[in-house]
């Protein structure tokens, strides 16, 4: 058998812990499929006394983590996480030093990929980061490989595991977010700080590296519009089922002449959908493409195991000397495209109003919804009582996202609402 492919890994917690098991357990099949053994040399963490699962005196221990770059290794692997600090300088290190790299870092590669996917064309190396996106599902392979004769018309899917969670469970038993979140806590779903999930940022980091590849764009984290799900109340979700939908966080691009469309929003997905059937932590993907049509992309969007699993593939490619640009094409053809204008875009919403339960509010909501061109396709109001406030949920007919907005511009500041209105934009 051929030489060795010779890793440095930095960052031995839950993916990095899994790598090194999977490479134990799997080896022997590996280097079958690889046509060569992939082995750690040298590993990196912050505390060296911790126990990591795993027998790991047997590699090299560096205390530095940005000085694996220097080592002899082919590739290193970063799994300590963030878009800058330790693990940017050590993928600029990295790929100077003519080495390929390799990273589940999500944030990094939404801030720092194109320029980290130039350093690495410049060395002839490879950058890759399929665990990035949607943890164990093969999704930017699919995509750069299995679809890449397609002209992407849009992508979309459920690319938080921790907001799908908590939204199938407020949807099972009926409880509200807060409830929820702190369960999610108690079983490791959420972070201590759940801000990035909860937010929506996280699945923008996804989101951008996603459409960056179905659209040929460079990728542009900063143009995502991203809310999460903090706003979301059990009977919001209680009303969409009432309609037929469930809710579900979504990453949304799509890309036309009026430039690169990137949403995180809560929506309505009709129950007919698939994605309306993705139920716990697990994420699904949606790629349209013009000679493939739909597909669906779904399984383990995190966790040790499937997020090695995405980690060890990317290792086989290199190990197999199978690599292309990081992006799907070189980073000096992504076109750098404008956002599009969320104003222009035409479609259904929900919207939720909290009132005061005194008379001529409804009237009120209808009249602004009236003067900004919308027309309202139901009303519902069931009485539920939250702080005092009647709940008012309202589905509109198609109408420019201008107008919609322009409405609940009209109601800003009414005495006759208690609390700041949810829009949900729906999945058709
Ligand atoms: N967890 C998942 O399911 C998942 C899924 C997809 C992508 N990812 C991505 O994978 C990466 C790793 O995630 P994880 O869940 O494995 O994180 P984790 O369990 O918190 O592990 C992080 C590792 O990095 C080390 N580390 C942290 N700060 C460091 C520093 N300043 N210098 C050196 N080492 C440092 C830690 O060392 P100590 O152990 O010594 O403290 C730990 O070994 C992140 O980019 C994450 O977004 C994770």
């Amino acid at each position: 058998m051929t030489q060795p492919l010779r890793i440095a890994l930095a960052g031995l917690g839950t993916v990095g812990g899994g790598v090194i098991r999977l490479l134990d357990e799997n080896g022997a099949l590996i280097a079958r499929r690889a046509g060569r053994p992939i082995e750690i040399v040298a590993v990196s963490a912050r505390d060296r006394g911790k126990d990591r699962g795993a027998d790991i005196s047997r590699f090299e221990w560096v205390d530095d983590t940005t000085e694996l770059a220097a080592r002899e290794v082919d590739v290193v692997v970063e799994l300590v996480g963030g878009s800058d600090g330790p693990a940017l300088t050590l993928a600029r290190r990295t790929l100077a030093a003519g080495k390929g790299f390799v990273t589940a870092n999500k944030a990094m590669i939404a801030h720092h990929g194109l320029e980290l996917a130039g350093a690495a064309e410049q060395a002839g190396v490879a950058l890759k980061f399929e665990a990035a996106v949607a943890g164990g599902i093969p999704v930017i392979k699919g995509l750069r490989e299995g679809a890449a004769a397609n002209e992407i018309g849009r992508v979309y899917g459920i690319l938080n595991g921790t907001c799908n969670f908590i939204l199938s469970k407020m949807e099972a038993e009926g409880r509200d977010f807060a409830d929820v979140l702190a369960e999610a806590q108690a079983l490791g779903y959420a972070e201590a700080d759940p801000t990035f999930d909860i937010d929506g940022i996280d699945a923008a980091h996804k989101l951008s590296i996603l459409a960056s590849i179905a659209f040929g764009t460079q990728p542009a984290f900063a143009d995502v519009q991203a809310s999460g799900i903090r706003h979301v109340l059990a009977a919001d979700i209680a009303e969409a089922a009432a309609l037929g939908y469930r809710v579900r966080l979504l990453g949304v691009a799509d890309h036309s002449a009026g430039g690169l469309f990137q949403r995180v929003h809560p929506h309505l997905v009709p129950v007919s959908h698939p994605l309306a059937h993705v139920t716990g932590a697990t994420n699904a993907v949606v790629a349209e493409g013009n000679y493939v049509g739909r597909l669906l992309f779904q399984g383990a969007g995190a966790g040790d195991g499937p997020t090695a699993s995405a980690v060890v593939a990317d290792l086989i490619d290199i190990a197999r000397g199978e690599f292309g640009p990081a992006f799907a094409m070189p980073s000096s053809a992504l076109a750098a495209q404008a956002p599009a204008d969320p104003g222009e875009r035409h479609g259904r919403s929900y919207v939720r109003f909290a009132v005061a339960d005194k008379v001529g509010v409804l009237a009120e909501i209808a009249a602004a919804m009236r003067d900004a061109g919308v027309s309202i396709e139901s009303l519902i109001q069931r009485g539920a009582n939250v702080d005092g406030s009647v709940l008012v949920a309202i589905v509109t007919h198609e109408a420019p996202e201008r107008a919609v907005a322009q409405a609940l511009e009209r109601l800003r500041g009414s005495q006759s609402l208690t609390g700041q209105p949810l829009w949900m934009h729906i999945l058709e």
